[in-house]
């Protein structure tokens, strides 16, 4: 028989993981955790593979991106994996010029400001993403029986780089090309849309356990505007994934108001930043959907003590849902001290083992 907290002998498939059960509201052996942006700038051992190699161009390397992508799981011990990308990857492949400024953020070489500019985005060609599909698979084979996530930007947070040609705090011009342009805006999300689905369906179909739709600007948006301006979009895109058999976390910063629509998208899991504790978007969300978050990443850059005390209410708080995924509210910052991602690993898992 089982003792106590062991796993039992048959959960050693990714697709059965504390991850993937806990984002279906299944129980766990422990509340899993992983967290945005956990390949990147505060791992030494990620910047010395990085040096003298573009982002973007790294991110189209299978062997980089499945060093890359590892690098975490080995040093943390987090409960997944997520592929080493970005989400203006599909933008890139489809021929869009686009870099990655370090410090900045994506650039856009020409915006789109008008119709003929939506007309003229290239698709996005299934058969360019065979270096996903290889990187998705040696993944999977190295990663055993930790689930590799795989993900995609939603449509409106690629419109707004694609609009306003980079980063934005208002989104002033994306909004009003939205109200300007309605024909326009709806071809535009559309298109994104498709290119999103194609992306996703590449790292499922490689064996990517998970996928996770960041709509990360999503919160600038009224309910309203989003419920029917940008909603609808996202929803195809999840449901771009026919019947794969894998849960789907729906993110955005921001989004205290919008998480039920959010949740209503297609998600089975809501991901949700620091500015709402876990036991009201749990009420917000409704019984139906498991949340992951929601720790501020700047905490990590506070005291021990701190981070803690955080971590621990954090925990308490997520038992209202119906599952919980440990994780930040958004990215890893570049300066976090990457022993403390390692401690909130360990405290975690301390504190939730069954
Ligand atoms: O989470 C992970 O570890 C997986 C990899 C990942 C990256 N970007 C790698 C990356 C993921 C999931 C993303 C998603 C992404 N990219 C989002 C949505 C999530 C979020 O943070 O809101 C957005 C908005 C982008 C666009 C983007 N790409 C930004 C804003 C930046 C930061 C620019 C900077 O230098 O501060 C990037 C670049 C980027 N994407 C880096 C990484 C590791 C840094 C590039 C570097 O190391 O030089």
């Amino acid at each position: 028989g089982q003792g106590p907290g062991q796993l039992p002998a048959e959960r050693t498939a990714p697709g059965d993981s504390d991850l993937v059960r806990a984002a279906r509201g299944l129980p766990v052996a422990r509340t899993p955790v992983w967290f945005m942006r956990q390949a990147g700038r505060s791992l030494p051992e990620y910047r010395a593979l990085r040096a003298g190699t573009a982002m973007l161009a790294a991110c189209q390397d299978p062997d980089l991106v499945t060093e890359i992508t590892l690098q975490p799981v080995r040093r943390h011990g987090v409960d997944a994996a997520i592929l080493f990308s970005d989400i203006v990857l599909p933008l890139v492949v489809a021929g869009v010029d686009v870099e990655i400024k370090p410090g900045v953020g994506p650039v856009i070489a020409e915006p789109v400001r008008s119709v003929a500019d939506v007309d003229a985005l290239p698709p996005l060609e299934p058969d360019r993403l065979a270096f996903l599909e290889t990187a998705v698979r040696q993944l999977v084979s190295e990663l055993g029986p930790t689930p590799l996530i795989g993900f995609a930007g939603a449509p409106f947070t690629l419109a707004t780089y694609l609009i306003e040609g980079g980063p934005s705090k208002e989104h002033a011009r994306t909004k009003a090309f939205m109200y300007a342009e309605p024909a326009a805006w709806a071809r535009l999300l559309e298109h994104l849309s498709v290119s999103a689905a194609v992306f996703l369906r590449a790292q499922v179909d490689a064996g990517a356990s998970a996928v996770q739709l960041f709509d990360s600007w999503a919160g600038v948006l009224s309910a309203a505007d989003y419920a029917e301006r940008v909603l609808p979009y996202s929803r195809a895109v999840f449901d771009g994934l026919g019947d794969r058999d894998v849960p789907r976390t729906h993110f955005g910063v921001g989004t205290g108001e919008l998480l039920a629509l959010i949740g209503d998208a297609g998600a089975d899991m809501v991901g949700v930043d620091w500015r709402v504790p876990l036991d009201e978007a749990a009420r917000r969300v409704g019984p139906g959907y498991s949340l992951q978050g929601n720790l501020d990443p700047a905490v990590l850059l506070a005291d021990r003590e701190t981070i803690d005390r955080e971590v621990r209410r954090i925990v308490q708080q997520g038992r209202a849902a119906r599952g919980h995924v440990f994780n930040l509210g958004h990215g890893v910052l570049p300066d976090t001290d990457p022993g403390a991602l390692t401690h909130v690993v360990e405290l975690v898992h301390e504190l939730t083992t069954r």
